[in-house]
């Protein structure tokens, strides 16, 4: 598993034999945690679990062992890094000038799926904020997220353990298929609980806002911060409108073309249907993503034509959220040219399965009334 890597963005590049070692969430082996915490700490990179999604790791406070995750991902350097630690207590390691609120919803919300953007600490490599004056934290929720924040005893910087702009990894095969030869050790934990990542959540202006919703809904938010807003134009715009400029980011996607529709459950499948027949007259291998009821008529419909890939999500949307990226991925596995999906509400974990479904489709939404 090893491989020498140019990387595309930079002219520096990271070369790793990549070691995968299996981890048992409920006994876990102290030798491989407290291996891969000496790797961290002498400024290496290590893939590993949460309950979003696999991060990928790296000492928050060593620019460059930082300057490798943008080196493995191959992402711009101007896309800031969520930094990670093992209780409350090490925020201040990490953040200066915290309002009450902050540590409120770091008391009631962690470890969990919500990361709080807050003034920088100068200790806090520069890079991990893309030079600006706030840092990104949480504490994740997860057995070995935790043991390996607690042995390696520093903060560490994890975006989500995916090349830049592919779906993010919810198992160690996603985080193996972008990034072997890119990461000296990745720890598989067997799936991902929640499937999407953290809510980000920006207290460190006057307004509270959530810059990107994630695990932790808005609604719950709103019982303790009942001022936060989240404006994006998905929300305010309907009809087949492009999205502002930070939503034409192709991020989350799959390398298939996502076709997202929204609107009434019946009229959305009528019109996925009819999409599905005219592209398959084109002679187009296409994909649907749907909850199980659904997929089960899709697959009823298409009986066993070999250019239908259809996958069931679930479901709930617990279910839906869990397995959204790693449907994706097996699209583009399946190599089909066309993904035809659709939204789930705005309601609880609805609004982030809804955001990261707009930007898989570039922004474009089919509104079908
Ligand atoms: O669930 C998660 O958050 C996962 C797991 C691994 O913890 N991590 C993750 O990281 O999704 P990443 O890098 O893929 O996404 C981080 C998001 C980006 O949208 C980034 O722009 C934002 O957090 N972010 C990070 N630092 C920021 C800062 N200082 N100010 C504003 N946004 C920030
Ligand atoms: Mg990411």
């Amino acid at each position: 598993m090893s491989a020498v890597v140019k990387c595309g963005v930079k002219s520096m590049s990271y070369t790793a034999t990549t070691q995968l070692f299996r981890l048992d969430p409920v006994d876990i082996d102290v030798h491989l945690i407290a291996l891969a915490a000496d790797i961290l700490r002498g400024g290496g990179l290590v893939a590993f679990p949460t309950e979003t999604v696999y991060g990928l790791g790296a000492n928050a406070l060593d620019e460059q062992a930082v300057e490798r995750i943008f080196s493995a991902k191959g992402r711009p350097a101007n896309d800031p890094i969520i930094v990670h630690i093992a209780s409350q207590l090490q925020l201040t390691d990490v953040a200066e000038a915290i309002p009450d609120k902050a540590l409120e919803l770091a008391v009631k919300f962690w470890p969990g799926p919500l990361t709080l953007v807050l003034k920088k600490h100068r200790q806090i490599a520069p890079n991990i904020s893309a030079q600006r004056d706030t840092v990104a934290v949480r504490m994740p929720d997860h057995p070995v997220a935790l043991a390996l924040l607690m042995t390696a005893g520093i903060p560490i910087g994890a975006p989500s353990a995916n090349r830049f702009a592919r779906p993010s990894p919810t198992s160690a095969q996603h985080v193996l298929d972008d990034l072997d030869g890119r990461v000296d050790v990745i720890f598989d934990g067997g799936p991902t609980d929640i499937g999407v990542e953290s809510t980000v959540l920006d207290l460190s202006g006057a307004q509270p806002l959530v810059l990107r919703p994630g695990g932790v809904p808005l609604e719950a938010l709103r019982r303790f911060l009942p001022d936060v807003e989240f404006r994006p134009q998905y929300l305010t715009e309907a009809a087949e409108t492009p999205a502002g400029p930070g939503m034409l980011l192709k991020h989350y996607a799959p390398s298939a073309d996502v076709r997202l529709f929204n609107g009434d459950k019946a009229r959305v499948m009528q019109v996925m249907l009819d999409t599905a027949l005219h592209l398959l007259g084109e002679g187009q291998r296409i994909g649907i993503l749907a909850p199980d009821d659904e997929a089960l008529s899709f697959s009823e419909r298409f009986e066993l034509d070999p250019r239908v890939r259809i996958v069931a999500l679930g479901s709930d949307l617990p279910q839906i959220a869990a397995h959204l990226f790693a449907g994706m991925r097996e699209l583009d596995n399946a190599s089909v040219a066309t993904i035809l999906v659709h939204g789930f509400g705005l309601e609880g974990l609805g609004l982030a399965i809804w955001d990261r479904l707009v930007r898989a489709a570039s922004g474009r939404v089919i509104q079908v009334d």
